[in-house]
């Protein structure tokens, strides 16, 4: 019985001590004062404010970061920390999808075009 309790604790407790090591997700707040919020302050009218950066969904942030006018911003940063800072301007999760795609360009290019019959 004794041990049986000890077992059980140990199998209870295994999942926690995994979740422990988890690293934390990275703060989109100090990725945004690290790259974005010396150009995108308050009242901008040729730089999207951070309130008009809200209105985007976190999709176009890590696009505009990817393939769009941020490309050369966002090219100091992980796929990780565009996530991050998308959904810290948008205020919104990013769908789970987007998360886990490994950003590449060059997919419409000829190169990956099926050879012609
Ligand atoms: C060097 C200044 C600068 C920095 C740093 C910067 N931006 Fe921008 N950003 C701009 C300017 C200028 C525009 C407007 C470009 C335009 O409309 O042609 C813009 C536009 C954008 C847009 C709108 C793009 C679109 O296609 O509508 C997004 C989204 C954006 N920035 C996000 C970010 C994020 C997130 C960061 C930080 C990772 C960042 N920017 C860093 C200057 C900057």
């Amino acid at each position: 019985m004794r041990f049986e309790s000890v077992m059980l604790a140990l199998v209870l407790a295994a999942p926690a001590a995994v979740m422990a090591q988890q690293p934390q997700p990275l703060a989109g707040d100090a990725v945004f004062a690290r790259a974005c919020a010396s150009c995108h302050q308050p009242g901008q009218t040729a730089v999207p404010p951070p309130d008009a950066l809200r209105a985007y969904t976190p999709e176009a942030i890590v696009n505009a970061l990817t393939n769009g006018k941020m490309a050369a911003q966002g090219a100091t940063l992980t796929t990780a920390e565009r996530v991050a800072v998308a959904q810290f301007v948008t205020g919104k999760t990013i769908a789970a999808s987007t998360r886990l795609l490994h950003w590449k360009s060059g997919f419409c290019s000829k190169k990956f075009e099926p050879s012609a019959k």
